[in-house]
């Protein structure tokens, strides 16, 4: 029954958008995905800079992991390339101005001798940089307890973290922040009753476009993190080795049609569903990434001019995407409503980017804190009015901003996706041989 189940998942045309799974599965597994991996090896891309000491802000976290898979190991300072630590390069020529201001004002210079245009830079600086664009609750990554992590060496995987501490974060994502009425309960377990699982699908159906979105992509993120947690399980633990690899039960038992009453099927293309809006947020920035003064700053020139070219061909690769999905059947309704609706969603989800911060388990924190704060900024560049009025017609705007953690997150959750629809294909495998 597995297969069955399995096959009748990974196939066919996906809801609310004109693609199929075998086409994103080709596009993704052989044309982007070896490429993504090489960037995300590359120094820019592996520190991340996170702080997981943050208060959980809706209870009382009593951190009970003390399980040595849930550690996460930050980096040495000098680890570090000093590019990257050195808070001196800023994304924009705007930035860079107001840079050499601040320097001006250290050494005592007075007002007047700024330029006129490094004045007028620095109040359209200050303007845009409120948040009101952000979808996540954004760290403070100047407090002495953010800390530089190397996410090669704390690769997301099975660390054991699950129980009713994991159970209750995931609950409260779906339960309080994702539209739904109070009356009817999610199906979280997949041995829950048929009838409650079809009045929710049938009260899910019945939700706007946005707010049934909202819903798909958490549930694609759930998906996602439950793939790669039955790809890197821990299959041996003893004084020897740790061994991580596939575990076909686990992921039988989270993805199985017939095991999960079709609960499986449906998460997995949520997952697809994610793939797309990241996608489609990626090709909607290139310009961003294309302006000539724009680098991936670590200090090594070669390796930088390198790895920015490496990302402008992935990017052109990722807007040949033949089947993008259409974001413009979002917030399209009367004016204000869109608008209100549009503040909700972003309410919504910054809130869940708070609840990562009562995550129990570190490891699973910081991949938890990533992938929302990408997320986040896939929608912020989806429905950032200053790009859409920007980009491209009258070529690459300043106004619009990505700072080096939003560039950093978004890449690499959108690697975890990638990385998804990967295993996929080799759970596909795994499971054709197991019949
Ligand atoms: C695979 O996962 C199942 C739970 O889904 C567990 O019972 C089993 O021990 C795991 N297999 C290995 C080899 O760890
Ligand atoms: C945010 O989350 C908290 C805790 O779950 C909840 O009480 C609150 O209503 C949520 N707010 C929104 C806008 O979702």
């Amino acid at each position: 029954p597995g297969i069955q189940g399995y096959a009748s998942v990974v196939s066919g045309y996906l809801d609310d958008c004109t693609c199929d799974v075998e086409t994103i599965d080709k596009f993704n597994n052989y044309r982007l995905f070896p490429r993504l991996q090489k960037l995300l090896e590359s120094d820019y891309f592996r520190y991340y800079k996170v702080n997981l000491r943050k208060p959980c802000p809706f209870w009382n976290d009593i951190n009970q992991c003390g399980r040595r898979d849930c550690a996460v190991k930050p980096c040495h300072s000098d680890e570090v390339p000093d590019g990257i630590k050195s808070a001196s390069y800023k994304y924009s020529k705007e930035a860079n101005l107001l840079e050499e201001c601040e320097q001006a004002e250290r050494l005592g210079a007075v007002d007047e001798s700024l330029s006129e245009e490094t004045q007028k830079a620095v109040l359209q600086w200050t303007k845009h940089d409120d948040s009101s664009d952000s979808f996540c609750e954004v760290d403070d990554i100047q407090s002495p307890d953010a800390e530089y992590v190397d996410l090669l060496l704390n690769p997301e995987r099975y660390t054991g973290y699950k129980g009713p501490d994991a159970w209750r974060i995931w609950s409260v994502i779906y339960e309080e922040n994702c539209f739904k009425p109070q009356t009817i309960q999610r199906p979280l377990a997949s041995g829950q009753g048929k009838h409650k699982e079809n009045t929710f699908y049938s009260w899910l159906e019945g939700l706007c476009v946005e707010k049934r979105a909202f819903y798909r992509l958490i549930s694609g993120l759930h998906a996602s993190i439950n793939v790669h947690l039955s790809a890197r399980y821990l299959l041996q633990d003893n004084w020897l080795e740790k061994k991580w690899g596939h575990n076909v039960t686990e992921f039988q038992q989270r993805f199985d049609g017939v095991l999960t009453e079709g609960e499986g099927p449906r998460r997995l293309k949520n997952l697809y569903f994610l793939y797309l809006i990241e996608l489609r947020a990626l090709s909607k920035v290139l310009p961003f990434f294309e302006r000539p003064d724009f680098q991936l700053f670590t200090g090594n020139k070669v390796q930088d001019v390198e790895n920015k070219e490496l990302l402008l061909e992935i990017l052109h690769e990722v807007k040949s995407f033949p089947l993008h999905f259409d974001e413009n059947s979002f917030f399209a309704g009367d004016k204000n409503e869109a608008h209100k609706l549009k503040e909700d969603f972003r309410l919504h989800f910054r809130n869940i980017s708070r609840i990562m911060d009562c995550v129990g388990c570190f490891k699973c924190r910081l991949w938890g804190k990533l992938q929302t704060q990408g997320l986040g900024t896939a929608l912020k560049i989806l429905f950032s009015e200053k790009l859409i009025a920007n980009m491209p017609e009258s070529g690459p705007s300043y106004e619009f901003q990505l700072t080096r953690q939003e560039i950093v997150s978004l890449f690499n959750a959108f690697g975890r996706i990638s990385t998804s629809v990967r295993e996929l294909e080799n759970f596909r495998h795994l499971l054709q041989n197991v019949h």
